[in-house]
């Protein structure tokens, strides 16, 4: 890490308050820096994140200190909307880089239009603050909530790792298929020290779809390179967690996960996290993957019973690492202390036999359709086992060349009674597979 990366780095643990940080107190409570007017304040599109029924998460870059908002409402030309501000309760948020702003009270299954704005805020002192500008996005995004009377398909893609040239065609496709919210399955990143490189990888790509997620919202499912390198380790500053209330007090930390409903089907999210062992020591103990593990299966559980995910005719739940394979040689991601074994091809998981163990029989019973996974970097398809009523689509890798790691996107929808899976070649631009699977039996 060279000296502008660190400071940057330090600049990313400054901004996030009480997180146990390795910076002085003093040095995380100093007030930030003045810097000449930017040209624009507003750096960004806005990114919908945590596609829900009631809320969304509306995250957008800028170029100053600043105090960010959305004005949002039902009507086209906004003449009914409201100013929601970024931060929570107490006070406004002002940031220099990020905005933040939890949209809350909203009707599911619902189309909702709303423009980002900013003021550049001149903090000087507790009784020197002043709005310096405002800027506001000319353009009038649109959305609609999450809810069983959403009319639409949803889009899947893994382990874009910051492979611009993988991206590209896979945002191409996305916006021919129009999807109601596309499930990011974990590795967007790779090892990222600072707050610049995840500004870039999910707000200010150097793509020139630049609007990707402004009318399309996303969810997320990390993947184990999304929790490596300090800026991931504060992953929370560019990735929201989702609305407080929509959790229980026993999830507070699990600000990922999701269980939504999009018409008949109902999609849920898990987070595989590392895919070596806590116990592994090139990871020096800073890793706490399996108790947040068994914090999912609680959640996982309660969640596959609430009644409007309970009730869904189709069940698809998203992981990073895949919970099922059956070669020997393949590495289950519990071979404790390092993950080394010589009967197996890598020294990390190939995938993930505990969180196979814990989710794999709940999705079982629940009467899963279909677990959409990545981490391999190549396309598969597992179809159900006897004791597995769920089969497992592993997304293809980020290779833009001939070869089994060709990226895909991978579509969801209900037609005709049926729910049926599309595999996209995006380097051949082919349709892979087709996969199509009944209503659910629970069990
Ligand atoms: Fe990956
Ligand atoms: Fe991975």
């Amino acid at each position: 890490m060279d000296r502008r990366d660190f400071l940057k780095r330090a600049a990313v643990t400054a901004a996030v308050a009480g997180t146990g940080d390795l910076v002085s107190a003093a040095e995380r409570l100093s007030s930030p820096e003045e810097r000449p007017a930017p040209e624009r304040l507003i750096a960004s599109a806005p990114m919908l994140q945590n596609f829900a029924g009631t809320s969304v998460g509306v995250v957008f870059a800028v170029n100053a200190l600043a105090n960010g908002y959305v004005l949002i409402g039902e009507r086209p030309d906004l003449s009914d909307a409201r100013k929601v501000l970024c931060g929570g309760y107490r006070l406004a948020d002002i940031d220099e880089r990020v905005i933040q702003v939890r949209v809350t009270g909203l009707n599911p299954a619902t189309k909702y239009y709303y423009r980002i704005g900013a003021d550049h805020i001149h903090y000087g002192g507790g009784y020197d603050m002043k709005i310096l500008g405002n800027e506001e996005d000319p353009r009038i995004y649109s959305f609609t909530t999450a809810g069983e009377g959403v009319k639409g398909r949803f889009c899947v893609i893994n382990d874009t790792h910051v492979r611009w040239e993988a991206i590209g065609p896979e945002l191409d496709k996305i916006a021919g298929l129009a999807p109601a919210c596309v499930v990011w399955n974990g590795d967007a990143s790779n090892t990222e020290e600072t707050l610049e490189n995840l500004v870039k990888i999910y707000l200010d790509h150097p793509l020139e779809r630049k609007d990707y997620a402004a009318c399309t919202p996303y969810l997320f499912c990390p993947g184990n390179h999304d929790s490596r390198g300090w800026a991931n380790r504060h992953l929370e500053r560019v990735w929201m967690y989702r609305q407080p209330e929509e959790r229980d007090v026993r999830d507070w930390d699990l600000g990922r996960n999701f269980a939504v409903r999009l018409g008949e089907m109902a999609l849920v999210g898990l987070d595989t996290a590392e895919d070596k062992l806590d116990t592994n020591p090139r990871f020096a103990g800073l890793f706490k993957s399996a108790e947040y593990r068994e914090a999912q299966t609680a959640w996982l559980r309660d969640a596959l019973a609430r009644p409007e995910i309970a009730s869904a005719p189709y069940l698809v739940a998203f992981c990073h690492i895949p919970l099922f394979d059956d070669d020997p040689s393949h590495n289950p991601g519990d071979v404790a202390p390092a993950d080394k074994d010589p009967q197996y091809t890598t020294d990390y998981a190939y995938w993930q036999r505990t969180c196979g163990r814990m989710w794999g029989p709940l999705l079982h019973e629940a009467g899963c359709q279909v677990l959409v996974a990545g981490h391999l970097h190549r396309y598969r398809y597992y179809a159900p086992g006897p004791d597995r009523c769920w089969a497992q689509l592993v997304g293809g890798g980020r290779e833009m060349k001939e070869g089994p790691g060709f990226p895909t996107v991978i579509e969801g929808e209900v037609l005709q009674g049926r729910l049926r899976m599309t595999v996209h070649n995006i380097f051949s631009g082919k349709v892979q597979d087709v996969f199509d699977f009944g209503p659910r039996k629970v069990r």
